[in-house]
């Protein structure tokens, strides 16, 4: 299975996510990582369903979507309608976690699980067989252009394990602190797509750093 890269749009231009789209779809990137922020869970505010919705019109990227937001249950048919492909909620912000999940999956799109550095497997061990993705968060969430948390990489190796052992298909995403050097520690514990936010926005040119993020793991 080769690495898939998800620029996050979150270290983008928010005044033109138009145009960033259209250019990572032109750069190759493989998913767009969209990241949605209450300023409850997380401190930042950054954008709703309503603006996954209208960029939908402009590309047919992949919607891979972060809600990084309390009581996503709340929120949920309005992210289904936004014409997101992947919804990936928190852990630590629902009760119902297996039925938030398989509401997800029942109207046809990918559903993952996010976990914080400090969360540990145990709590989502019951829905690895159900869940897409399991995003294993290598920064703690809010803020893009953080350091890379190094003790995740166990995590990732553990999931990776577990996903031989028992025969699952769920991938493994990281996101936070993800550069030419953290991309292979993460890839070599066993992860499958790679979010990066402000190596990719703010390097001088997004097509190159998407080819060197790729090229430093291809096998
Ligand atoms: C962090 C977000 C990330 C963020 C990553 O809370 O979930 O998706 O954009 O940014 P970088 O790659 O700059 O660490
Ligand atoms: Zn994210």
């Amino acid at each position: 299975m080769s690495v898939k890269l998800a620029p996050s749009i979150l270290s983008a231009d928010f005044s033109d996510l138009k145009s960033e789209v259209k250019k990572l779809e032109k750069a190759g990137a493989d998913l767009v990582h969209i990241d949605i922020m209450d300023g409850c869970f997380v401190e930042n505010i950054t954008i709703g369903a309503q603006v996954v919705k209208a960029l939908r019109r402009h590309t047919n990227l992949f919607f891979d979507v972060h809600l990084m937001v309390v009581n996503p249950e709340k929120h949920i048919d309005k992210f289904i309608e936004s014409g997101a492909d992947n919804i990936t909620v928190h852990a630590e912000t629902t009760h119902h976690l297996d039925a938030l999940l398989n509401k997800i999956k029942s109207v046809g799109k990918k559903a993952s699980v996010a976990i914080n550095p400090a969360t540990p497997i145990y709590l989502i061990e019951n829905v690895l067989e159900i869940v897409d993705m399991v995003l294993v968060m290598t920064v703690n969430p809010g803020y893009g252009g953080q350091k890379f948390i190094p003790y995740t990489l166990k995590k990732i190796q553990n999931l990776s394990e577990i996903r031989k052992r028992e025969g699952y298909n769920f991938e493994i995403e990281v996101d936070g602190g993800i550069n030419e050097k953290t991309i292979v520690e993460c890839v070599k514990a066993g992860a499958d797509v790679i979010v990066a936010g402000s190596y990719v926005f703010e390097s001088e040119n997004i097509e190159k750093a998407i080819n060197k993020l790729k090229n430093s793991v291809r096998d």
